[in-house]
C-alpha cells in the first residue's frame, strides 16, 4: 500500500485528547495516510518519511463532517410551507405527509439520483460520514423501499416508520405495522430505529414499543425530542440508553441534568432551528451539566434543506454560544459519539481516513467567515474526492 505524507497544515484538528484542549489542536502538523487508514499524526518536524508528499500550504485540516441526523431521500419541495412559516405560522408535523405523497410516487431511479446529487452536495463540503433515515414512506412496501436506497449510500441507514401516522389508521395500529411487518421489512438495510417523540406524532408509550421492538430486533436506539415543546422524548431516550437524542430544543432542569449524566449523546440542529424558528436548545447549560453533545444537518425537505455542516457550526457558534471548537468537537468527534463510532471523526492512528481541509489557517474561520465555501480538499476512506 502506498503511504502519503500529507505536510503545510497549519492548524490540525485532531479530536485527540492526548494532545489536549477541546480538540487536540496541533500546530505545524503532518498527517501520515496508509491506504484507507491514518498511519501517523504529529508535529511536522517529527513526521517519518513516506512514498508519496502533499503540501496543503498553511492550510487547516480537521476530521471529515459526520452528519449523524439527515432524512435525505425524499422527493418534492415544501417551500409553499416554507413560506407559510415566514408568515408566522408555526411548524407541524403534518407537511411530512406532502413529503411522503411526493416520494411515493417517484421511482427508485429518481429517488436513487436525487439522493446521490445530495450526498454529493455533502461531501463537496466536507461530510464524509452521514446518518440517513427512512420515513417518508409510511407503508411497509415503500419504508423498506427508502431503507434499501438510504443503504446504497451509507452504512448508517435509520428506519423511522414512527415519523408521523398515515391517514386511514389510528395510532395504535400504525405502531403495531411498524413494530411488526414493517420493522422485518427494513431490517436487512439498516442499524438504527428512530421515533419522532411529539405531540401530533407518538406519545411516550408508542415510542416506548417502537424502540423496544426495535432493540429486540438489534438495532441502536434514536429518538426525536423535544423539539416542539417539553415532552418525554429525553427522558425516554436516556431510559432506554438511546445513542442520541435530537432536537432537544424544550428541555426541563431534569431533561439537562438526566442528559448531564447519561451517554445518550443530545445531538442539536441549528439550521432546523432557525428554518423553525424554535428557541435554540439550551447548549451551554448542557455543556455545564456534563452532556455530550453533536451538530448535524437534519437535512430534509421540511424543516432544514441543507446538508452544510459548516453552516451548522457557524450558527452554534454565533447563535448558541457554543466556542468554535465546541462546535467543531460537536459535528465531528460528537456526531461520532451519537453513532457509536470510534474509526470517525477524530484524526488519530488507526481510524479511518477521513479529512477535510479548508481555505483558511484555522477552523476559527467557519464563524468568522460564515455562509463561505471554506472547503479546500477531501479525503475519505484515503481518497482524495474533493
Ligand atoms: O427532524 N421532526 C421530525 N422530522 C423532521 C422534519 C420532517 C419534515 O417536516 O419533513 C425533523 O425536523
Amino acid at each position: 500500500m502506498t503511504t502519503e505524507l500529507l505536510t503545510g497544515i497549519a492548524e490540525l484538528t485532531t479530536n485527540d485528547p492526548r494532545f489536549g484542549g477541546v480538540t487536540g489542536r496541533l500546530l505545524d502538523a503532518a498527517v501520515i495516510l496508509d491506504g484507507e487508514t491514518i498511519a501517523w499524526v504529529g508535529p511536522a518536524v517529527d513526521a517519518p518519511a513516506a512514498d508519496r508528499r502533499t503540501d496543503l500550504g498553511g492550510r487547516a485540516v480537521l476530521p471529515g463532517w459526520v452528519d449523524a441526523h439527515t432524512h435525505l431521500v425524499f422527493a418534492g419541495d415544501r417551500s409553499d410551507e416554507f413560506e407559510h412559516r415566514l408568515a408566522g405560522h408555526a411548524y407541524e408535523a403534518g407537511g411530512i405527509h406532502t413529503t411522503v405523497a411526493a416520494t411515493t410516487a417517484a421511482s427508485d431511479e429518481e429517488l436513487r439520483a436525487s439522493l446521490a446529487a445530495r450526498r454529493a452536495v455533502a461531501t463537496s463540503a466536507g461530510t464524509t460520514t452521514m446518518e440517513i433515515k427512512t420515513g417518508y414512506g409510511l407503508d411497509v412496501a415503500q419504508e423498506a423501499r427508502l431503507a434499501r436506497l438510504a443503504a446504497e449510500v451509507t452504512e448508517e441507514a435509520t428506519f423511522l416508520g414512527a415519523h408521523v401516522v398515515p391517514p386511514g389508521i389510528d395510532a395504535d395500529g400504525y405502531v403495531s405495522l411498524v413494530t411488526g411487518d414493517m420493522l422485518a421489512a427494513v431490517r436487512p438495510f439498516v442499524r438504527w430505529i428512530d421515533v419522532f417523540c411529539e405531540r401530533g406524532a407518538f406519545d411516550a408509550d408508542q415510542s416506548r414499543a417502537v424502540l423496544e421492538a426495535g432493540r429486540a430486533a438489534g438495532l441502536g436506539l434514536r429518538v426525536h425530542g423535544n423539539q416542539l415543546g417539553e415532552g418525554p422524548g429525553v427522558r425516554l431516550a436516556v431510559e432506554l440508553g438511546a445513542a442520541s437524542v435530537d432536537h432537544c430544543n424544550h428541555l426541563s432542569a431534569q431533561d439537562v441534568d438526566a442528559l448531564g449524566s447519561s451517554s445518550t449523546v443530545a445531538t442539536l440542529l441549528p439550521a432546523c432551528d432557525l428554518s423553525t424558528r424554535e428557541p435554540f436548545p439550551p447548549a451551554r447549560e448542557l455543556l455545564a451539566a456534563g452532556a455530550t453533545l453533536a451538530l448535524a444537518s437534519n437535512g430534509n425537505p421540511g424543516t432544514s434543506n441543507t446538508t452544510s455542516m459548516a453552516f451548522c457550526v457557524a450558527t452554534a457558534v454565533l447563535q448558541m454560544r457554543l466556542t468554535v471548537e465546541e462546535a467543531v468537537w460537536a459535528a465531528t468527534a460528537g456526531g461520532a459519539r451519537a453513532l457509536r463510532r470510534t474509526d470517525v471523526g477524530a484524526i488519530v492512528s488507526g481510524n479511518r481516513a477521513d479529512l477535510h481541509v479548508i481555505d483558511a489557517p484555522s477552523v476559527s474561520h467557519f464563524a468568522y467567515r460564515p455562509g463561505m465555501h471554506l472547503t479546500h480538499a477531501v479525503w475519505e476512506r484515503g481518497q482524495r474526492v474533493v
